[in-house]
Protein backbone atom coordinates (compact mmCIF):
# COMPACT_ATOMS: atom_id res chain seq x y z
CA UNK A 1 0.00 0.00 0.00
CA UNK A 2 1.25 3.72 -0.73
CA UNK A 3 1.71 5.80 2.25
CA UNK A 4 -0.41 8.36 2.41
CA UNK A 5 1.94 11.37 2.26
CA UNK A 6 4.88 10.94 -0.36
CA UNK A 7 7.64 13.78 -0.11
CA UNK A 8 8.81 15.00 -2.94
CA UNK A 9 11.17 17.58 -4.20
CA UNK A 10 8.69 20.48 -5.78
CA UNK A 11 11.90 22.98 -7.19
CA UNK A 12 15.33 24.04 -6.14
CA UNK A 13 16.68 27.60 -6.06
CA UNK A 14 20.34 29.09 -6.03
CA UNK A 15 21.93 32.07 -4.77
CA UNK A 16 25.22 32.57 -6.67
CA UNK A 17 26.94 35.68 -5.19
CA UNK A 18 28.40 38.44 -8.20
CA UNK A 19 32.21 38.00 -6.90
CA UNK A 20 34.43 35.45 -7.90
CA UNK A 21 38.31 35.06 -6.87
CA UNK A 22 40.74 32.83 -8.95
CA UNK A 23 43.14 30.97 -7.85
CA UNK A 24 45.73 33.44 -9.62
CA UNK A 25 44.13 35.95 -7.65
CA UNK A 26 44.10 34.01 -3.96
CA UNK A 27 47.49 32.74 -4.55
CA UNK A 28 48.47 36.26 -5.39
CA UNK A 29 47.41 37.77 -2.58
CA UNK A 30 48.23 34.81 0.03
CA UNK A 31 52.02 34.84 -1.30
CA UNK A 32 51.77 38.81 -1.03
CA UNK A 33 51.07 37.70 2.70
CA UNK A 34 53.57 35.55 3.10
CA UNK A 35 56.72 37.82 1.87
CA UNK A 36 55.16 40.48 4.22
CA UNK A 37 55.00 38.39 7.04
CA UNK A 38 58.56 36.74 6.25
CA UNK A 39 60.20 40.21 5.95
CA UNK A 40 58.40 41.36 9.37
CA UNK A 41 60.17 38.45 11.24
CA UNK A 42 62.77 37.92 9.11
CA UNK A 43 65.30 38.23 12.49
CA UNK A 44 63.47 36.16 14.45
CA UNK A 45 63.55 33.78 11.14
CA UNK A 46 67.50 33.81 11.09
CA UNK A 47 67.57 33.45 14.92
CA UNK A 48 65.09 30.45 13.89
CA UNK A 49 62.63 31.60 16.60
CA UNK A 50 59.49 31.70 14.18
CA UNK A 51 59.16 29.00 11.23
CA UNK A 52 59.24 30.95 8.20
CA UNK A 53 56.03 30.97 5.53
CA UNK A 54 55.96 28.64 2.43
CA UNK A 55 54.01 29.73 -0.38
CA UNK A 56 50.99 28.69 -1.81
CA UNK A 57 51.07 27.58 -5.32
CA UNK A 58 47.83 27.77 -8.22
CA UNK A 59 49.20 24.02 -9.96
CA UNK A 60 48.88 22.53 -6.12
CA UNK A 61 45.47 23.82 -5.64
CA UNK A 62 43.93 22.66 -8.65
CA UNK A 63 45.78 19.31 -9.05
CA UNK A 64 44.94 18.37 -5.38
CA UNK A 65 41.44 19.55 -5.04
CA UNK A 66 39.94 20.72 -8.72
CA UNK A 67 38.67 24.16 -7.17
CA UNK A 68 39.59 26.65 -9.92
CA UNK A 69 37.40 29.34 -8.32
CA UNK A 70 34.90 30.65 -5.96
CA UNK A 71 32.44 33.07 -5.57
CA UNK A 72 32.56 35.23 -1.94
CA UNK A 73 30.14 37.74 -0.48
CA UNK A 74 33.41 40.36 -0.20
CA UNK A 75 36.50 40.00 -2.45
CA UNK A 76 38.39 43.04 -2.06
CA UNK A 77 39.25 42.29 1.88
CA UNK A 78 39.64 39.32 1.61
CA UNK A 79 42.27 39.66 -1.24
CA UNK A 80 43.88 42.55 0.58
CA UNK A 81 47.13 41.04 2.29
CA UNK A 82 46.34 42.89 5.69
CA UNK A 83 43.45 41.82 6.80
CA UNK A 84 42.29 38.22 4.70
CA UNK A 85 38.43 38.24 5.60
CA UNK A 86 35.46 39.48 4.57
CA UNK A 87 33.92 42.45 5.66
CA UNK A 88 30.40 44.88 5.26
CA UNK A 89 28.96 46.83 7.45
CA UNK A 90 27.20 45.68 10.69
CA UNK A 91 23.17 45.73 10.09
CA UNK A 92 20.97 47.15 12.54
CA UNK A 93 18.48 44.82 14.07
CA UNK A 94 16.02 46.17 11.78
CA UNK A 95 17.42 45.18 8.55
CA UNK A 96 17.28 42.03 7.04
CA UNK A 97 20.69 40.36 8.32
CA UNK A 98 23.03 38.80 5.58
CA UNK A 99 22.53 35.22 5.80
CA UNK A 100 18.76 35.51 5.47
CA UNK A 101 18.96 37.90 2.54
CA UNK A 102 20.85 35.29 0.66
CA UNK A 103 18.50 32.68 1.36
CA UNK A 104 15.59 34.38 1.01
CA UNK A 105 16.69 34.77 -2.93
CA UNK A 106 17.62 30.94 -3.03
CA UNK A 107 14.35 30.61 -1.45
CA UNK A 108 11.92 32.95 -3.89
CA UNK A 109 13.49 31.00 -6.81
CA UNK A 110 12.81 27.82 -5.74
CA UNK A 111 9.07 29.21 -4.92
CA UNK A 112 8.79 30.70 -8.04
CA UNK A 113 10.26 27.56 -9.87
CA UNK A 114 7.31 25.34 -8.02
CA UNK A 115 4.59 28.19 -9.06
CA UNK A 116 4.45 27.71 -5.24
CA UNK A 117 2.70 31.01 -3.20
CA UNK A 118 5.13 31.50 0.15
CA UNK A 119 1.68 31.42 2.00
CA UNK A 120 1.01 27.63 1.31
CA UNK A 121 4.93 26.63 2.68
CA UNK A 122 4.04 25.46 6.40
CA UNK A 123 7.63 25.41 7.59
CA UNK A 124 11.50 26.81 7.06
CA UNK A 125 14.87 24.86 7.74
CA UNK A 126 17.98 26.71 7.81
CA UNK A 127 20.20 24.15 7.57
CA UNK A 128 23.97 25.21 7.19
CA UNK A 129 27.50 24.87 8.38
CA UNK A 130 27.33 28.35 10.56
CA UNK A 131 24.73 30.27 11.60
CA UNK A 132 24.87 34.43 11.90
CA UNK A 133 23.97 34.52 16.06
CA UNK A 134 22.48 31.41 18.11
CA UNK A 135 19.01 33.61 18.22
CA UNK A 136 16.80 34.24 16.88
CA UNK A 137 16.88 31.81 14.61
CA UNK A 138 17.94 32.34 10.87
CA UNK A 139 14.90 30.24 10.02
CA UNK A 140 12.49 32.39 11.56
CA UNK A 141 13.38 35.81 10.34
CA UNK A 142 13.92 34.28 6.53
CA UNK A 143 9.77 32.62 6.87
CA UNK A 144 9.04 36.15 7.96
CA UNK A 145 10.83 37.88 4.95
CA UNK A 146 9.10 35.61 2.70
CA UNK A 147 5.78 36.42 4.70
CA UNK A 148 5.07 32.11 5.71
CA UNK A 149 2.89 31.09 8.40
CA UNK A 150 3.89 27.89 10.72
CA UNK A 151 6.83 27.51 12.04
CA UNK A 152 10.69 27.80 11.50
CA UNK A 153 14.20 26.16 13.06
CA UNK A 154 18.02 26.15 12.32
CA UNK A 155 19.68 23.52 12.20
CA UNK A 156 23.25 22.47 11.77
CA UNK A 157 25.26 19.12 10.81
CA UNK A 158 28.06 21.08 8.81
CA UNK A 159 28.28 20.05 5.27
CA UNK A 160 25.73 17.32 5.40
CA UNK A 161 22.90 20.04 6.70
CA UNK A 162 21.23 20.36 3.43
CA UNK A 163 20.51 16.43 3.26
CA UNK A 164 19.54 16.10 6.81
CA UNK A 165 17.53 18.94 6.29
CA UNK A 166 15.97 17.17 3.17
CA UNK A 167 15.31 14.45 5.45
CA UNK A 168 13.74 16.11 7.95
CA UNK A 169 11.01 17.69 5.99
CA UNK A 170 10.40 14.96 4.26
CA UNK A 171 9.72 13.19 7.63
CA UNK A 172 7.73 16.28 8.66
CA UNK A 173 5.81 15.43 5.48
CA UNK A 174 5.29 11.13 6.01
CA UNK A 175 4.28 12.07 9.38
CA UNK A 176 1.54 14.48 8.16
CA UNK A 177 2.84 17.42 10.01
CA UNK A 178 3.87 19.56 7.21
CA UNK A 179 2.57 19.66 3.72
CA UNK A 180 5.46 22.16 1.98
CA UNK A 181 8.55 22.93 3.94
CA UNK A 182 11.74 24.94 2.46
CA UNK A 183 15.22 23.69 3.41
CA UNK A 184 17.47 26.46 3.10
CA UNK A 185 21.26 26.67 3.04
CA UNK A 186 22.75 29.90 3.11
CA UNK A 187 26.65 29.34 3.35
CA UNK A 188 28.97 31.73 4.05
CA UNK A 189 31.76 29.77 4.28
CA UNK A 190 34.40 32.95 3.91
CA UNK A 191 33.63 33.87 7.82
CA UNK A 192 35.31 30.56 8.96
CA UNK A 193 37.42 29.96 6.09
CA UNK A 194 41.16 30.78 7.51
CA UNK A 195 42.31 32.74 4.82
CA UNK A 196 45.70 32.85 5.99
CA UNK A 197 45.78 29.15 6.07
CA UNK A 198 48.15 27.58 3.20
CA UNK A 199 46.92 24.05 3.67
CA UNK A 200 42.99 25.21 3.33
CA UNK A 201 42.83 28.73 1.94
CA UNK A 202 41.70 27.46 -1.23
CA UNK A 203 38.61 25.47 -0.16
CA UNK A 204 35.62 27.20 0.63
CA UNK A 205 33.37 29.42 -1.12
CA UNK A 206 30.16 31.48 -0.77
CA UNK A 207 26.76 30.48 -2.01
CA UNK A 208 23.00 29.80 -0.74
CA UNK A 209 20.73 27.07 -1.69
CA UNK A 210 16.80 26.25 -1.61
CA UNK A 211 14.82 22.79 -1.54
CA UNK A 212 11.41 23.19 -1.75
CA UNK A 213 10.05 19.21 -0.28
CA UNK A 214 6.66 18.84 -0.67
CA UNK A 215 3.46 16.34 -0.10
CA UNK A 216 3.36 14.72 -3.75
CA UNK A 217 -0.47 15.67 -4.15
CA UNK A 218 0.39 19.48 -4.14
CA UNK A 219 3.94 19.09 -6.46
CA UNK A 220 4.18 20.54 -9.53
CA UNK A 221 3.48 17.87 -12.49
CA UNK A 222 7.23 18.28 -12.95
CA UNK A 223 9.14 17.19 -9.28
CA UNK A 224 11.43 14.75 -8.19
CA UNK A 225 9.64 11.85 -5.76
CA UNK A 226 11.63 11.18 -3.38
CA UNK A 227 12.85 7.64 -3.01
CA UNK A 228 14.79 7.55 0.21
CA UNK A 229 16.67 9.37 2.25
CA UNK A 230 19.41 8.06 4.81
CA UNK A 231 21.85 9.95 7.54
CA UNK A 232 24.78 9.07 9.40
CA UNK A 233 27.33 10.41 11.63
CA UNK A 234 30.39 9.46 13.18
CA UNK A 235 32.71 11.40 15.85
CA UNK A 236 35.58 12.75 14.04
CA UNK A 237 37.98 15.81 15.00
CA UNK A 238 39.20 15.78 11.42
CA UNK A 239 37.35 18.46 10.68
CA UNK A 240 36.92 21.05 13.12
CA UNK A 241 35.51 24.30 14.21
CA UNK A 242 36.02 25.67 17.68
CA UNK A 243 34.38 29.05 17.71
CA UNK A 244 31.41 29.01 20.38
CA UNK A 245 30.00 30.83 22.91
CA UNK A 246 32.45 29.67 25.41
CA UNK A 247 35.25 30.74 24.08
CA UNK A 248 34.69 33.98 26.13
CA UNK A 249 35.59 31.77 29.18
CA UNK A 250 38.91 31.85 27.94
CA UNK A 251 40.07 35.11 26.24
CA UNK A 252 43.82 33.97 25.95
CA UNK A 253 43.42 31.64 22.94
CA UNK A 254 40.39 34.07 21.57
CA UNK A 255 42.70 34.38 18.19
CA UNK A 256 44.04 30.68 17.97
CA UNK A 257 43.61 28.99 14.65
CA UNK A 258 41.42 26.42 15.78
CA UNK A 259 38.57 29.06 16.33
CA UNK A 260 38.33 28.86 12.51
CA UNK A 261 37.72 25.86 10.51
CA UNK A 262 40.57 23.40 10.55
CA UNK A 263 41.38 19.54 9.36
CA UNK A 264 43.65 17.25 8.35
CA UNK A 265 42.02 16.73 4.36
CA UNK A 266 44.49 13.60 3.65
CA UNK A 267 42.75 11.88 6.69
CA UNK A 268 39.40 12.99 5.89
CA UNK A 269 39.71 11.77 2.14
CA UNK A 270 41.07 8.32 3.42
CA UNK A 271 38.22 8.06 6.13
CA UNK A 272 35.25 9.53 4.59
CA UNK A 273 35.83 7.71 0.95
CA UNK A 274 34.89 3.83 1.91
CA UNK A 275 32.59 5.42 4.96
CA UNK A 276 30.49 7.17 2.23
CA UNK A 277 30.75 4.81 -0.98
CA UNK A 278 29.59 1.93 1.48
CA UNK A 279 26.49 4.26 2.88
CA UNK A 280 25.42 4.47 -0.61
CA UNK A 281 25.56 0.86 -1.61
CA UNK A 282 23.74 0.03 1.60
CA UNK A 283 20.83 2.44 1.07
CA UNK A 284 20.26 1.35 -2.83
CA UNK A 285 20.07 -2.19 -1.63
CA UNK A 286 17.56 -1.42 0.85
CA UNK A 287 15.80 0.67 -1.99
CA UNK A 288 16.17 -2.61 -3.78
CA UNK A 289 17.69 0.18 -6.41
CA UNK A 290 20.46 -0.93 -8.84
CA UNK A 291 23.19 1.80 -8.35
CA UNK A 292 24.58 1.20 -11.84
CA UNK A 293 21.62 2.05 -12.90
CA UNK A 294 21.54 5.46 -11.33
CA UNK A 295 21.71 8.06 -14.40
CA UNK A 296 23.19 10.64 -12.47
CA UNK A 297 25.11 11.43 -9.11
CA UNK A 298 25.16 14.97 -7.41
CA UNK A 299 27.71 14.27 -4.91
CA UNK A 300 29.05 16.61 -2.13
CA UNK A 301 31.97 19.58 -3.65
CA UNK A 302 34.93 18.81 -2.16
CA UNK A 303 37.40 17.20 -3.56
CA UNK A 304 37.24 16.03 -7.17
CA UNK A 305 39.43 13.38 -6.44
CA UNK A 306 36.85 12.16 -3.72
CA UNK A 307 33.92 12.21 -5.93
CA UNK A 308 35.96 10.49 -8.64
CA UNK A 309 36.34 7.43 -6.18
CA UNK A 310 33.08 7.34 -4.71
CA UNK A 311 31.38 7.43 -8.10
CA UNK A 312 33.58 4.61 -9.08
CA UNK A 313 32.69 2.46 -6.47
CA UNK A 314 29.26 3.02 -6.71
CA UNK A 315 28.75 2.99 -10.25
CA UNK A 316 30.84 0.50 -11.30
CA UNK A 317 33.26 2.34 -13.95
CA UNK A 318 34.67 5.46 -13.97
CA UNK A 319 31.89 7.98 -13.94
CA UNK A 320 32.25 11.03 -16.89
CA UNK A 321 30.98 14.76 -16.00
CA UNK A 322 27.40 13.57 -17.05
CA UNK A 323 27.28 11.09 -14.50
CA UNK A 324 28.85 12.86 -11.51
CA UNK A 325 28.65 16.92 -12.31
CA UNK A 326 31.37 19.04 -10.77
CA UNK A 327 30.85 22.59 -9.79
CA UNK A 328 33.16 22.71 -7.39
CA UNK A 329 35.72 24.09 -10.08
CA UNK A 330 33.89 27.36 -10.09
CA UNK A 331 32.36 27.59 -6.96
CA UNK A 332 34.96 25.62 -4.48
CA UNK A 333 33.51 23.81 -1.84
CA UNK A 334 30.59 25.31 -0.81
CA UNK A 335 29.74 23.23 2.38
CA UNK A 336 25.89 21.75 2.70
CA UNK A 337 24.99 23.90 -0.58
CA UNK A 338 27.39 22.01 -2.67
CA UNK A 339 25.17 18.85 -3.90
CA UNK A 340 21.99 21.07 -4.21
CA UNK A 341 24.15 23.35 -6.53
CA UNK A 342 24.87 20.31 -8.68
CA UNK A 343 21.58 18.92 -8.69
CA UNK A 344 20.19 22.78 -9.60
CA UNK A 345 22.19 23.50 -12.31
CA UNK A 346 22.82 20.08 -13.83
CA UNK A 347 19.27 17.95 -13.56
CA UNK A 348 16.83 19.43 -16.10
CA UNK A 349 17.97 17.37 -18.81
CA UNK A 350 16.80 14.35 -17.05
CA UNK A 351 13.86 12.12 -18.82
CA UNK A 352 11.22 10.92 -16.45
CA UNK A 353 11.64 7.97 -14.56
CA UNK A 354 15.48 8.46 -14.31
CA UNK A 355 16.89 7.99 -10.77
CA UNK A 356 19.74 9.45 -9.18
CA UNK A 357 21.30 10.52 -6.11
CA UNK A 358 22.07 13.70 -4.14
CA UNK A 359 24.33 12.68 -1.20
CA UNK A 360 26.57 14.87 0.93
CA UNK A 361 29.79 14.15 3.62
CA UNK A 362 31.58 16.20 6.17
CA UNK A 363 32.28 17.37 9.49
CA UNK A 364 31.24 15.40 12.14
CA UNK A 365 31.94 13.26 9.97
CA UNK A 366 28.01 13.28 8.75
CA UNK A 367 26.66 11.84 5.65
CA UNK A 368 23.31 12.00 3.98
CA UNK A 369 22.03 10.26 1.02
CA UNK A 370 18.69 11.31 -1.18
CA UNK A 371 17.48 8.70 -3.66
CA UNK A 372 15.34 10.58 -6.44
CA UNK A 373 13.24 9.65 -9.53
CA UNK A 374 12.45 12.19 -11.86
CA UNK A 375 8.26 12.67 -12.41
CA UNK A 376 6.44 14.65 -15.65
N1 LIG B 1 50.26 25.27 -2.05
C1 LIG B 1 51.31 24.48 -2.30
N2 LIG B 1 51.61 23.38 -1.59
C2 LIG B 1 50.79 23.06 -0.58
C3 LIG B 1 49.67 23.85 -0.23
C4 LIG B 1 49.42 25.00 -1.02
N3 LIG B 1 48.39 25.79 -0.77
N4 LIG B 1 49.05 23.31 0.82
C5 LIG B 1 49.73 22.19 1.16
N5 LIG B 1 50.80 22.05 0.30
C6 LIG B 1 51.82 21.01 0.32
C7 LIG B 1 51.99 20.41 1.68
O1 LIG B 1 52.90 21.16 2.45
C8 LIG B 1 52.50 19.03 1.36
O2 LIG B 1 53.89 19.09 1.12
P1 LIG B 1 54.87 17.91 1.59
O3 LIG B 1 54.42 16.71 0.81
O4 LIG B 1 56.22 18.45 1.23
O5 LIG B 1 54.64 17.77 3.06
C9 LIG B 1 51.81 18.68 0.05
O6 LIG B 1 51.42 19.93 -0.51
C10 LIG B 1 50.62 17.77 0.21
O7 LIG B 1 49.75 18.31 1.23
P2 LIG B 1 48.45 17.58 1.71
O8 LIG B 1 47.76 18.43 2.72
O9 LIG B 1 48.77 16.18 2.07
O10 LIG B 1 47.62 17.64 0.33
P3 LIG B 1 46.46 16.72 -0.18
O11 LIG B 1 46.90 16.09 -1.43
O12 LIG B 1 45.87 15.85 0.89
O13 LIG B 1 45.35 17.83 -0.58
C11 LIG B 1 43.27 18.67 0.28
C12 LIG B 1 44.79 18.68 0.42
C13 LIG B 1 42.70 19.49 1.43
C14 LIG B 1 42.90 19.32 -1.05
C15 LIG B 1 42.73 17.24 0.30
O14 LIG B 1 43.32 16.52 1.36
C16 LIG B 1 41.22 17.17 0.44
O15 LIG B 1 40.47 17.72 -0.32
N6 LIG B 1 40.76 16.36 1.43
C17 LIG B 1 39.35 16.17 1.69
C18 LIG B 1 38.83 17.39 2.33
C19 LIG B 1 37.39 17.36 2.63
O16 LIG B 1 36.60 16.73 1.97
N7 LIG B 1 37.04 18.09 3.62
C20 LIG B 1 35.70 18.27 3.97
C21 LIG B 1 35.58 19.70 4.23
S1 LIG B 1 33.96 20.11 4.48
Amino acid sequence: MQPTHRPVISATGLFTPEESISNEELVASFNTYVERFNARNADAIAAGEVEPLEPSSVEFIEKASGIKARHVMAKAPVLDPEIMAPRWEERANEELSILAEIGVKAAREALARAGRDAADVDAVLCAASNMQRPYPAMAIEIQQALGIEGFGFDMNVACSSATFGIQTAADYIRAGNARSVLVISPEITSGHLNWRDRDSHFIFGDVATAVLVEDAVMAPAQHWEILGTRLKTVFSNNIRNNFGFLNRAHPETADRPDKLFVQQGRKVFKEVVPMVSQMILDEAERLEIDPQGLRRLWLHQANTGMNRLIAHRVLGHEANEDESPTVLDTYGNTSSAGSVIAFHLHSEDLAPGDMGLICSFGAGYSAGTVFVRRIG
